[in-house]
């Protein structure tokens, strides 16, 4: 495993008041308790939360573990991104976690390993602000977006594209992009390719295609970026952390931009905050440049945030907005521009759930789009 630079050894001396406050709780607990302690593959029945909750309070924990982060790693923790965040009990946090971490259910053992073991601590590090929910397993999240770009975008010689991979996430995203760009003939010459995402871990992750807690998704991924680093892709894609609300410009704007996993569900849903989003994709586009935006979200977010809302939005930047695959596209056209100059083909022209002309909010029925309509599951991507 490549050492990380980012991840920095916490001093064990500054936690062992609290981890002897913890043991002796979790003696108790282990001694008292009518209900079985969190072991892996128990079923959290409502009991066995209270229980947890009664003993080892997951307010506790958190702020515990909040520590431990906040002296590892030199940024400032995105904490909502960690399993800990809404995690309603230590019972159910310690059922979800992967095998390697499940050796003692006393989140004391668990802490005073991770202050004495690098390796684990480096592991842990990355489980917690890499969720398994951002990325998945890694390569194939948009198959039906990739088609459309394959179908629409047409190779030119001697035409420069400028592509951004907005919210890259571990970047599997952005080389399958590049894949797809080459299998398409543009030659890595031609394609000048940035990832852009809000944690620096990630940022890590996608230039070293390094995954410290998954080993096997690291092996998949070294193995399909291979022959793009043997075709000189490395050198023109490149990854950084910004944040997509803080007002990012570019000198030359970018043709395509793909924005996926973040509009519309538990990251970004509030209106002020999409609407900025929208505005900033919107401000980073080339004339006659093209956004494309989908994601995985369930869990009622698709009712808070329907499609037709953030069309709407896309619009009012003065994006047009079709259906592309899984998602949206939006296309920065004018009367002088064709989009992408030339290298995208005619678009459709018609929504194809209600054939409207463009992409347009006469299919969903009015109530959804009410921005603050309830959401029914706050399961995230
Ligand atoms: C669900 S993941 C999607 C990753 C990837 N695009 C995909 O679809 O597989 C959402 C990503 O957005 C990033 N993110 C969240 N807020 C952001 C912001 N304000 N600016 C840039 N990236 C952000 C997170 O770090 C995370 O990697």
């Amino acid at each position: 495993m490549p050492v990380c630079p980012l991840i920095c050894q916490p001093d064990p001396a500054r936690f062992q008041a609290s981890l002897q406050r913890i043991s002796q709780r979790f003696a108790i607990y282990a001694a008292t308790s009518p209900q079985p302690l969190p072991a892996p593959g128990l079923v959290i029945a409502p009991e066995i939360r209270l229980q947890s909750e009664l003993y080892l309070p997951i307010t506790e924990i958190r702020q515990l573990f909040y520590r431990l982060y906040r002296q590892v790693i030199p940024h400032p923790p995105v904490f909502s991104s960690t399993p800990l965040h809404d995690c309603p009990s230590w019972a159910d946090f310690f059922v979800a976690l992967p095998a390697w971490l499940q050796g003692s259910s006393n989140p004391a053992v668990l802490l005073e390993q991770l202050l004495h073991t690098p390796d684990l601590l480096t592991r842990f590090v990355f489980y917690s602000f890499l969720p398994s929910r951002f990325n998945g397993a890694g390569f194939g999240r948009y198959p039906e977006q990739l088609n459309w770009l394959q179908q629409h975008l047409k190779v030119q010689a001697g035409k420069q594209l400028r592509v951004l991979d907005a919210a890259c996430g571990s970047g599997e995203g952005t080389w399958e992009l590049a894949e797809l760009l080459a299998e398409n003939g543009w030659q890595s010459e031609q394609v000048h390719l940035e990832g852009w995402t809000l944690e620096p871990l990630e940022v890590w992750v996608a230039q070293n295609r390094s995954l410290p807690h998954q080993m096997e998704r690291e092996t998949i991924y070294q193995r399909r970026v291979q022959p793009l680093l043997e075709q000189g892709w490395g050198e023109r894609i490149s990854f950084f952390a910004l944040d997509l609300l803080e007002g990012q410009t570019t000198r030359d704007g970018f043709d395509l931009i793909l924005c996926n996993g973040l509009l519309g569900g538990p990251i970004i849903h509030q209106p002020a905050q999409l609407q900025q989003a929208v505005k900033q994709l919107a401000g980073l586009l080339a004339s006659g440049g093209i956004l494309l935006i989908a994601d995985h979200f369930h869990g009622g977010w698709k009712k808070r945030v329907p499609e037709a809302v953030l069309g709407a939005l896309i619009e009012k930047v003065g994006l047009q907005v079709r259906q592309a695959g899984e998602g949206l596209a939006a296309i920065m056209a004018n009367r002088n521009t064709v989009a992408l100059s030339g290298c995208i083909s005619r678009l459709p022209d018609r929504c194809n759930r209600c054939r409207a002309r463009f992409y347009d909010v006469h299919c969903y029925p009015a109530e959804t789009l009410r921005p603050d309509s309830s959401v029914d599951g706050q399961s995230p991507d």
